[in-house]
Protein backbone atom coordinates (compact mmCIF):
# COMPACT_ATOMS: atom_id res chain seq x y z
CA UNK A 1 0.00 0.00 0.00
CA UNK A 2 1.18 3.56 -0.71
CA UNK A 3 1.92 5.69 2.34
CA UNK A 4 0.21 9.00 2.01
CA UNK A 5 1.95 12.16 2.88
CA UNK A 6 1.07 13.27 6.37
CA UNK A 7 -2.02 15.76 6.11
CA UNK A 8 -0.57 18.82 6.49
CA UNK A 9 2.04 18.11 3.68
CA UNK A 10 -0.84 17.68 1.55
CA UNK A 11 -1.49 20.34 -1.09
CA UNK A 12 -4.67 22.52 -0.29
CA UNK A 13 -6.80 22.25 -3.33
CA UNK A 14 -9.64 24.86 -3.41
CA UNK A 15 -12.85 24.30 -5.51
CA UNK A 16 -14.93 28.13 -5.77
CA UNK A 17 -18.44 25.65 -5.83
CA UNK A 18 -19.60 22.06 -6.72
CA UNK A 19 -18.35 20.05 -8.83
CA UNK A 20 -19.04 15.88 -9.33
CA UNK A 21 -18.24 14.05 -6.56
CA UNK A 22 -16.04 11.71 -8.89
CA UNK A 23 -14.13 14.96 -9.43
CA UNK A 24 -13.87 15.92 -5.79
CA UNK A 25 -12.64 12.27 -5.57
CA UNK A 26 -9.58 12.44 -8.11
CA UNK A 27 -8.47 15.35 -6.58
CA UNK A 28 -8.81 14.02 -3.14
CA UNK A 29 -5.83 11.58 -4.05
CA UNK A 30 -3.37 14.32 -4.26
CA UNK A 31 -4.56 16.81 -1.95
CA UNK A 32 -7.03 18.11 0.93
CA UNK A 33 -9.91 19.29 -1.12
CA UNK A 34 -12.39 22.60 0.52
CA UNK A 35 -15.21 23.36 -1.88
CA UNK A 36 -16.10 26.96 -0.97
CA UNK A 37 -20.08 26.73 -1.59
CA UNK A 38 -21.43 23.37 -2.10
CA UNK A 39 -24.45 24.68 -3.71
CA UNK A 40 -24.50 28.09 -5.99
CA UNK A 41 -22.05 30.81 -5.94
CA UNK A 42 -19.82 31.22 -3.47
CA UNK A 43 -19.83 34.54 -1.54
CA UNK A 44 -16.80 37.10 -2.55
CA UNK A 45 -16.09 36.68 1.49
CA UNK A 46 -15.86 32.91 1.94
CA UNK A 47 -13.78 32.61 -1.78
CA UNK A 48 -11.22 34.58 -0.02
CA UNK A 49 -11.70 33.29 3.34
CA UNK A 50 -11.30 29.59 1.54
CA UNK A 51 -8.43 30.19 -0.75
CA UNK A 52 -5.67 31.00 2.65
CA UNK A 53 -3.18 28.70 2.19
CA UNK A 54 -4.26 26.77 -1.49
CA UNK A 55 -1.66 25.24 -3.60
CA UNK A 56 -3.92 24.82 -6.62
CA UNK A 57 -7.39 26.90 -7.01
CA UNK A 58 -9.87 25.35 -9.44
CA UNK A 59 -12.83 27.98 -10.60
CA UNK A 60 -15.82 26.12 -11.50
CA UNK A 61 -18.15 28.78 -11.88
CA UNK A 62 -16.42 32.08 -13.38
CA UNK A 63 -15.65 33.68 -10.17
CA UNK A 64 -13.65 36.66 -10.23
CA UNK A 65 -10.10 35.29 -8.82
CA UNK A 66 -8.41 38.80 -8.80
CA UNK A 67 -5.44 40.47 -6.54
CA UNK A 68 -7.25 40.29 -3.44
CA UNK A 69 -7.65 36.21 -4.09
CA UNK A 70 -4.14 35.95 -4.79
CA UNK A 71 -2.80 37.97 -1.80
CA UNK A 72 -5.20 36.35 0.31
CA UNK A 73 -4.08 32.64 -1.10
CA UNK A 74 -0.72 33.26 -0.01
CA UNK A 75 2.81 32.58 -1.90
CA UNK A 76 2.72 28.59 -1.99
CA UNK A 77 -0.54 29.09 -4.82
CA UNK A 78 0.71 27.33 -8.25
CA UNK A 79 -1.95 27.20 -9.85
CA UNK A 80 -5.59 28.39 -11.12
CA UNK A 81 -7.43 25.66 -13.47
CA UNK A 82 -10.48 27.67 -15.01
CA UNK A 83 -13.20 24.90 -16.22
CA UNK A 84 -13.91 27.35 -19.12
CA UNK A 85 -11.95 28.62 -22.22
CA UNK A 86 -13.00 32.08 -21.52
CA UNK A 87 -10.47 33.31 -18.86
CA UNK A 88 -11.77 37.02 -18.40
CA UNK A 89 -12.62 36.22 -14.67
CA UNK A 90 -8.68 35.79 -13.66
CA UNK A 91 -6.42 38.56 -13.55
CA UNK A 92 -3.94 36.64 -15.51
CA UNK A 93 -1.16 39.30 -15.24
CA UNK A 94 -1.42 39.10 -11.33
CA UNK A 95 -0.95 36.16 -11.44
CA UNK A 96 1.82 35.32 -13.48
CA UNK A 97 3.68 38.47 -11.43
CA UNK A 98 3.07 35.87 -8.74
CA UNK A 99 4.80 33.05 -10.67
CA UNK A 100 1.15 31.06 -10.33
CA UNK A 101 0.12 29.44 -13.39
CA UNK A 102 -3.40 30.29 -14.65
CA UNK A 103 -4.73 27.27 -17.42
CA UNK A 104 -8.73 27.07 -18.93
CA UNK A 105 -10.53 24.09 -21.24
CA UNK A 106 -9.90 25.01 -24.93
CA UNK A 107 -10.83 22.85 -27.91
CA UNK A 108 -13.10 20.02 -25.81
CA UNK A 109 -16.22 22.72 -26.06
CA UNK A 110 -15.80 24.07 -29.31
CA UNK A 111 -18.33 21.66 -31.05
CA UNK A 112 -20.74 22.42 -28.33
CA UNK A 113 -20.78 26.17 -28.41
CA UNK A 114 -20.58 26.55 -32.15
CA UNK A 115 -23.62 24.19 -32.45
CA UNK A 116 -25.59 26.74 -29.53
CA UNK A 117 -24.18 29.46 -32.15
CA UNK A 118 -25.81 27.71 -34.98
CA UNK A 119 -28.89 27.44 -32.94
CA UNK A 120 -29.57 30.56 -32.21
CA UNK A 121 -28.97 31.42 -35.87
CA UNK A 122 -31.77 29.17 -36.60
CA UNK A 123 -34.06 29.64 -33.76
CA UNK A 124 -34.25 33.48 -34.40
CA UNK A 125 -33.98 33.46 -38.29
CA UNK A 126 -37.26 30.37 -38.15
CA UNK A 127 -38.60 32.54 -35.02
CA UNK A 128 -38.68 28.89 -33.42
CA UNK A 129 -39.04 30.15 -29.73
CA UNK A 130 -41.35 32.91 -30.97
CA UNK A 131 -43.59 30.24 -32.29
CA UNK A 132 -43.48 28.05 -29.01
CA UNK A 133 -44.56 30.78 -26.80
CA UNK A 134 -47.30 31.63 -29.67
CA UNK A 135 -48.49 27.87 -28.81
CA UNK A 136 -48.45 28.26 -25.52
CA UNK A 137 -50.36 31.14 -25.23
CA UNK A 138 -53.10 29.16 -26.56
CA UNK A 139 -53.57 31.82 -29.68
CA UNK A 140 -55.30 30.52 -32.62
CA UNK A 141 -53.35 30.19 -35.77
CA UNK A 142 -52.81 28.49 -38.84
CA UNK A 143 -50.36 27.74 -41.03
CA UNK A 144 -51.42 30.33 -43.71
CA UNK A 145 -49.54 32.02 -46.63
CA UNK A 146 -48.27 34.70 -44.46
CA UNK A 147 -48.53 33.42 -41.06
CA UNK A 148 -44.96 34.01 -38.79
CA UNK A 149 -42.65 34.42 -42.03
CA UNK A 150 -39.43 34.25 -40.69
CA UNK A 151 -35.83 34.45 -42.68
CA UNK A 152 -33.97 32.16 -45.27
CA UNK A 153 -30.73 30.76 -43.61
CA UNK A 154 -29.55 29.43 -46.94
CA UNK A 155 -28.23 31.88 -49.00
CA UNK A 156 -27.93 34.27 -46.16
CA UNK A 157 -24.77 35.80 -45.49
CA UNK A 158 -22.59 35.45 -42.16
CA UNK A 159 -20.35 37.94 -40.61
CA UNK A 160 -17.62 35.97 -38.07
CA UNK A 161 -15.75 38.34 -35.00
CA UNK A 162 -13.32 35.74 -33.88
CA UNK A 163 -12.22 33.42 -36.46
CA UNK A 164 -10.26 31.00 -33.94
CA UNK A 165 -11.58 27.47 -32.87
CA UNK A 166 -15.18 28.29 -32.28
CA UNK A 167 -15.62 31.12 -34.94
CA UNK A 168 -13.88 28.54 -37.36
CA UNK A 169 -16.29 25.37 -36.57
CA UNK A 170 -19.19 27.92 -36.81
CA UNK A 171 -18.02 28.72 -40.41
CA UNK A 172 -18.09 25.22 -41.19
CA UNK A 173 -21.57 24.46 -39.88
CA UNK A 174 -22.82 27.37 -41.91
CA UNK A 175 -21.13 26.37 -44.64
CA UNK A 176 -23.37 23.37 -44.41
CA UNK A 177 -26.22 25.31 -44.61
CA UNK A 178 -25.51 27.36 -47.45
CA UNK A 179 -24.70 30.44 -45.91
CA UNK A 180 -21.90 32.61 -47.13
CA UNK A 181 -19.08 33.49 -44.07
CA UNK A 182 -16.84 36.43 -43.97
CA UNK A 183 -14.84 36.69 -40.91
CA UNK A 184 -12.83 39.41 -38.98
CA UNK A 185 -9.85 39.18 -36.86
CA UNK A 186 -6.53 40.49 -35.74
CA UNK A 187 -4.73 38.07 -37.87
CA UNK A 188 -5.17 36.18 -40.73
CA UNK A 189 -6.37 32.48 -40.81
CA UNK A 190 -4.19 30.01 -42.82
CA UNK A 191 -4.48 30.62 -46.10
CA UNK A 192 -5.86 26.46 -46.13
CA UNK A 193 -8.27 27.04 -43.80
CA UNK A 194 -9.42 30.12 -45.62
CA UNK A 195 -9.88 27.99 -48.77
CA UNK A 196 -11.28 25.14 -47.07
CA UNK A 197 -14.17 27.19 -45.14
CA UNK A 198 -14.53 29.58 -48.47
CA UNK A 199 -14.40 32.43 -46.11
CA UNK A 200 -12.81 35.68 -46.50
CA UNK A 201 -11.44 38.28 -44.32
CA UNK A 202 -13.02 41.65 -44.15
CA UNK A 203 -12.99 44.21 -41.60
CA UNK A 204 -15.46 44.70 -38.75
CA UNK A 205 -17.43 47.44 -40.64
CA UNK A 206 -17.50 45.11 -43.50
CA UNK A 207 -19.04 42.30 -41.15
CA UNK A 208 -21.37 44.84 -39.62
CA UNK A 209 -22.60 46.08 -43.08
CA UNK A 210 -22.72 43.43 -44.97
CA UNK A 211 -24.03 40.36 -42.72
CA UNK A 212 -27.88 39.36 -42.13
CA UNK A 213 -25.84 37.94 -38.86
CA UNK A 214 -23.18 38.56 -37.02
CA UNK A 215 -21.87 35.99 -34.74
CA UNK A 216 -19.64 37.16 -31.97
CA UNK A 217 -16.55 34.75 -30.79
CA UNK A 218 -13.57 37.05 -29.68
CA UNK A 219 -12.52 37.00 -26.36
CA UNK A 220 -13.89 39.44 -23.77
CA UNK A 221 -10.44 41.80 -23.44
CA UNK A 222 -10.21 45.18 -22.41
CA UNK A 223 -9.89 45.62 -26.79
CA UNK A 224 -12.96 43.73 -26.79
CA UNK A 225 -15.61 45.23 -24.34
CA UNK A 226 -18.46 47.37 -25.67
CA UNK A 227 -17.33 46.44 -29.15
CA UNK A 228 -20.50 46.51 -30.49
CA UNK A 229 -22.39 49.47 -29.35
CA UNK A 230 -24.89 51.81 -30.42
CA UNK A 231 -22.99 52.83 -33.17
CA UNK A 232 -22.03 49.63 -34.35
CA UNK A 233 -25.08 47.89 -34.14
CA UNK A 234 -26.73 51.17 -36.45
CA UNK A 235 -24.28 50.06 -39.43
CA UNK A 236 -25.52 46.79 -39.00
CA UNK A 237 -28.81 46.00 -41.68
CA UNK A 238 -32.26 46.66 -40.17
CA UNK A 239 -32.84 43.15 -41.36
CA UNK A 240 -29.61 41.98 -39.30
CA UNK A 241 -30.15 39.71 -36.42
CA UNK A 242 -26.69 39.53 -33.89
CA UNK A 243 -25.36 36.49 -31.64
CA UNK A 244 -23.54 36.55 -28.76
CA UNK A 245 -22.03 32.75 -27.40
CA UNK A 246 -19.03 34.80 -26.78
CA UNK A 247 -19.56 37.12 -23.14
CA UNK A 248 -21.80 39.22 -22.17
CA UNK A 249 -19.87 42.31 -21.95
CA UNK A 250 -18.79 42.83 -25.68
CA UNK A 251 -22.32 44.08 -26.41
CA UNK A 252 -23.41 46.79 -24.56
CA UNK A 253 -26.73 45.23 -23.71
CA UNK A 254 -28.43 48.55 -23.14
CA UNK A 255 -27.78 49.56 -26.73
CA UNK A 256 -28.36 46.15 -28.02
CA UNK A 257 -31.70 46.47 -26.29
CA UNK A 258 -32.74 50.05 -27.42
CA UNK A 259 -31.79 48.84 -31.07
CA UNK A 260 -34.09 46.15 -30.87
CA UNK A 261 -37.02 48.30 -29.34
CA UNK A 262 -36.43 51.13 -32.15
CA UNK A 263 -35.90 48.40 -35.20
CA UNK A 264 -32.61 49.45 -35.73
CA UNK A 265 -31.78 45.96 -35.98
CA UNK A 266 -34.11 42.93 -36.45
CA UNK A 267 -33.08 40.36 -33.60
CA UNK A 268 -30.91 38.95 -31.73
CA UNK A 269 -29.88 35.60 -30.45
CA UNK A 270 -28.07 35.71 -26.83
CA UNK A 271 -26.15 33.08 -24.87
CA UNK A 272 -24.33 35.39 -22.93
CA UNK A 273 -25.20 39.05 -20.61
CA UNK A 274 -23.43 42.04 -20.07
CA UNK A 275 -24.22 41.16 -16.28
CA UNK A 276 -25.01 37.51 -15.26
CA UNK A 277 -27.45 36.27 -14.34
CA UNK A 278 -29.50 39.65 -15.07
CA UNK A 279 -30.19 40.38 -18.20
CA UNK A 280 -31.73 43.58 -19.21
CA UNK A 281 -35.91 43.87 -18.91
CA UNK A 282 -36.04 45.40 -22.31
CA UNK A 283 -34.53 42.35 -23.80
CA UNK A 284 -37.01 40.12 -21.70
CA UNK A 285 -39.79 42.31 -23.35
CA UNK A 286 -38.32 41.66 -26.89
CA UNK A 287 -40.62 39.27 -28.87
CA UNK A 288 -37.53 38.93 -31.33
CA UNK A 289 -34.30 38.54 -28.87
CA UNK A 290 -33.93 34.57 -28.17
CA UNK A 291 -31.84 34.07 -24.58
CA UNK A 292 -30.45 31.23 -23.48
CA UNK A 293 -28.75 30.79 -19.89
CA UNK A 294 -25.17 30.32 -20.88
CA UNK A 295 -25.46 26.75 -22.13
CA UNK A 296 -22.95 27.34 -24.94
CA UNK A 297 -20.82 24.02 -23.25
CA UNK A 298 -23.73 22.54 -21.11
CA UNK A 299 -23.66 19.17 -22.67
CA UNK A 300 -23.08 16.46 -19.83
CA UNK A 301 -20.41 14.98 -22.15
CA UNK A 302 -18.36 18.32 -22.66
CA UNK A 303 -18.63 19.39 -19.07
CA UNK A 304 -17.76 16.21 -17.96
CA UNK A 305 -14.40 16.99 -20.39
CA UNK A 306 -13.76 20.68 -19.26
CA UNK A 307 -13.38 19.37 -15.44
CA UNK A 308 -11.08 16.48 -16.12
CA UNK A 309 -9.19 19.24 -18.53
CA UNK A 310 -8.67 21.69 -15.65
CA UNK A 311 -7.95 18.68 -12.93
CA UNK A 312 -5.18 17.27 -15.34
CA UNK A 313 -3.73 20.64 -15.38
CA UNK A 314 -3.82 21.23 -11.23
CA UNK A 315 -2.16 17.40 -11.42
CA UNK A 316 0.71 17.86 -13.70
CA UNK A 317 1.53 21.27 -12.14
CA UNK A 318 1.27 19.65 -8.61
CA UNK A 319 3.52 17.09 -10.16
CA UNK A 320 6.34 19.75 -11.16
CA UNK A 321 5.26 18.90 -14.93
CA UNK A 322 3.94 21.47 -17.53
CA UNK A 323 0.35 22.38 -17.54
CA UNK A 324 -1.11 20.69 -20.39
CA UNK A 325 -3.34 23.82 -21.84
CA UNK A 326 -1.84 27.25 -20.13
CA UNK A 327 -3.09 30.67 -20.96
CA UNK A 328 -1.45 33.14 -22.71
P1 LIG B 1 -9.93 31.26 -29.61
O1 LIG B 1 -9.64 30.01 -30.37
O2 LIG B 1 -8.83 31.90 -28.86
O3 LIG B 1 -10.56 32.31 -30.64
C1 LIG B 1 -10.77 33.64 -30.35
C2 LIG B 1 -10.49 34.44 -31.60
O4 LIG B 1 -10.83 35.80 -31.36
C3 LIG B 1 -9.03 34.39 -32.02
O5 LIG B 1 -8.96 33.88 -33.32
C4 LIG B 1 -8.58 35.84 -31.97
O6 LIG B 1 -7.77 36.07 -33.10
C5 LIG B 1 -9.90 36.61 -32.06
N1 LIG B 1 -9.81 37.94 -31.46
C6 LIG B 1 -9.16 38.34 -30.35
N2 LIG B 1 -9.31 39.66 -30.17
C7 LIG B 1 -10.07 40.09 -31.20
C8 LIG B 1 -10.56 41.36 -31.58
N3 LIG B 1 -10.26 42.45 -30.86
N4 LIG B 1 -11.33 41.45 -32.67
C9 LIG B 1 -11.60 40.35 -33.42
N5 LIG B 1 -11.15 39.12 -33.11
C10 LIG B 1 -10.40 39.00 -32.01
O7 LIG B 1 -11.09 31.02 -28.57
P2 LIG B 1 -12.37 30.05 -28.71
O8 LIG B 1 -12.07 28.74 -28.11
O9 LIG B 1 -12.87 30.10 -30.11
O10 LIG B 1 -13.39 30.82 -27.72
C11 LIG B 1 -13.80 32.13 -28.00
C12 LIG B 1 -14.55 32.72 -26.84
O11 LIG B 1 -15.84 32.13 -26.77
C13 LIG B 1 -13.97 32.48 -25.45
O12 LIG B 1 -12.98 33.44 -25.13
C14 LIG B 1 -15.15 32.56 -24.54
O13 LIG B 1 -15.29 33.86 -24.00
C15 LIG B 1 -16.33 32.25 -25.44
N6 LIG B 1 -17.01 30.99 -25.08
C16 LIG B 1 -18.29 31.02 -24.65
C17 LIG B 1 -18.94 29.84 -24.37
C18 LIG B 1 -20.37 29.83 -23.92
O14 LIG B 1 -20.74 28.95 -23.14
N7 LIG B 1 -21.20 30.72 -24.40
C19 LIG B 1 -18.28 28.60 -24.49
C20 LIG B 1 -16.97 28.62 -24.93
C21 LIG B 1 -16.34 29.82 -25.24
P3 LIG B 1 -6.79 37.29 -33.21
O15 LIG B 1 -6.02 37.32 -31.93
O16 LIG B 1 -5.99 37.02 -34.42
O17 LIG B 1 -7.67 38.47 -33.40
C1 LIG C 1 -17.67 29.31 -21.30
O1 LIG C 1 -18.28 30.32 -21.30
C2 LIG C 1 -16.28 29.20 -21.63
O2 LIG C 1 -15.60 30.21 -21.83
O3 LIG C 1 -15.81 28.05 -21.67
Amino acid sequence: MTERPRSDARPRIVLTSAVHKRFVERLTEHGDVVVVASTGEPSRASLVAACAGATALLVVGGEAIDEAVLAAAGPQLRVIANIAVGYDNVDVDAASARGVVVTNTPGVLTDDTADMAMALILATARRVVEGDRLIRRREPWRPAPGFMLGRSVSGAELGIVGFGRIGQAVARRARGFGMRVRYTSRSAAPAATEMELDVTRCSLEQILEGADFVSLHCPLTEETRHLIGAAQLAQMKPSGILINTARGPVVDERALAEALRDGVIAGAGLDVFEHEPAVDTRLLACESAVLVPHLGSATAGTRIAMAELAIDNILSVLVGKDPLTPVG
